[in-house]
């Protein structure tokens, strides 16, 4: 059983929850409040939501870590601008995210290949093993969110995510297509069957809109309506499809486009309000 005391639930979670808890933590670490991003789908823009919500809840000036959960995958590095940069030493306590501009904490595991597109040919449950190793051996220290890019997917390394670490929210990334909504719509049964509450839907690329009139245009058919309704979702933000989110790396934590910030303000809001009602 794990030792609710050092979790950041407390023991709030629910019964069942307890009963097969395989939560550890790490008594150096004080986080409170752990927020996946997810989707079940891949290339939806999950690494891109994770980012911009780090950088906004740091603009917010809260004390933010992000963890690249998509170990064969990773792209954090790249987002944030870290992409040459490799974790050299280890303390003998744990390993030591690296700091990228405006503190922000990351861990991902192309800061522990040689090349930045090495190939890292592990099976499932060595991946899943150097998941929980993020969450358990790395001293992210004090902080008040850590946000998880989640791998795409809801097999093997999505569970072991969701049964190591205590997560407050998840956040679900979609793009207004019925084959994504159709897939999304199983992380959202997977996280309900894990215990973890779905804070909303950021539904991404949701249009384009023209430089030159301002039009919105949708590429994607819109059906997101019916797909929020029938999982009981809030949809929290649409997203453009735009350059500035194409060029996130670029803009550190210098805020993208006012718009774009605007748009997010209700996933903000949303992750804010679990720490004021804490
Ligand atoms: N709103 C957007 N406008 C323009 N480009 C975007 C937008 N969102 C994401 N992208 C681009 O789409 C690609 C996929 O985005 P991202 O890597 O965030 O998705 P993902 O869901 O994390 O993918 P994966 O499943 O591979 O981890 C990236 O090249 C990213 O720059
Ligand atoms: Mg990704």
């Amino acid at each position: 059983m794990a030792n609710c005391d050092s979790c950041p639930s407390k023991g709030n979670c629910s019964d069942d929850k307890k009963e097969t808890c395989m939560i550890e933590n790490n008594p150096l670490n004080n986080v409170k409040h752990i927020i996946g991003v997810m989707s079940g789908k891949g290339g939806v823009g999950k690494s891109t939501v994770s980012t911009l919500l780090a950088y906004e809840l740091l603009r917010n000036g809260y004390k933010v870590g992000l963890m690249d959960a998509d170990i064969t995958g990773p792209s954090i590095p790249r987002l944030v601008n870290m992409q040459n940069k490799r974790i050299t030493s280890t303390s003998e306590k744990g390993m030591i995210p690296l700091t990228a501009v405006g503190g922000l904490k990351v861990m991902s595991t192309n800061f522990l290949v040689d090349n930045e597109d090495a190939p890292v040919l592990w099976r499932g449950p060595i991946i899943g093993n150097l998941v929980k190793q993020f969450w358990t051996e790395v001293i992210w220290g004090e902080l008040d969110y850590l946000i998880v890019d989640m791998p795409p997917g809801t097999s093997d390394v999505a569970i072991t995510a969701m049964q190591v670490m205590p997560f407050s929210g998840i956040i679900m990334v979609s793009v207004p297509q019925d084959m994504v909504s159709m897939i999304v719509s199983k992380a959202v049964h997977m996280a309900e069957k894990m215990n973890v509450p779905v804070l909303g839907l950021v539904e991404n690329m949701s249009y384009i809109q023209c430089p030159d009139c301002g039009k919105k245009i949708s590429i994607f058919e819109d059906n997101t309506e019916n797909f929020i309704k029938d999982k009981n979702l809030e949809l929290l933000c649409e997203l453009p499809m735009c350059k500035d989110l194409v060029n996130l790396s670029s803009k550190g934590i210098a805020k993208v486009n006012d718009d774009i910030i605007e748009e997010f303000t209700k996933v903000i809001n949303c992750v804010i309000e679990l720490d004021k009602s804490k």
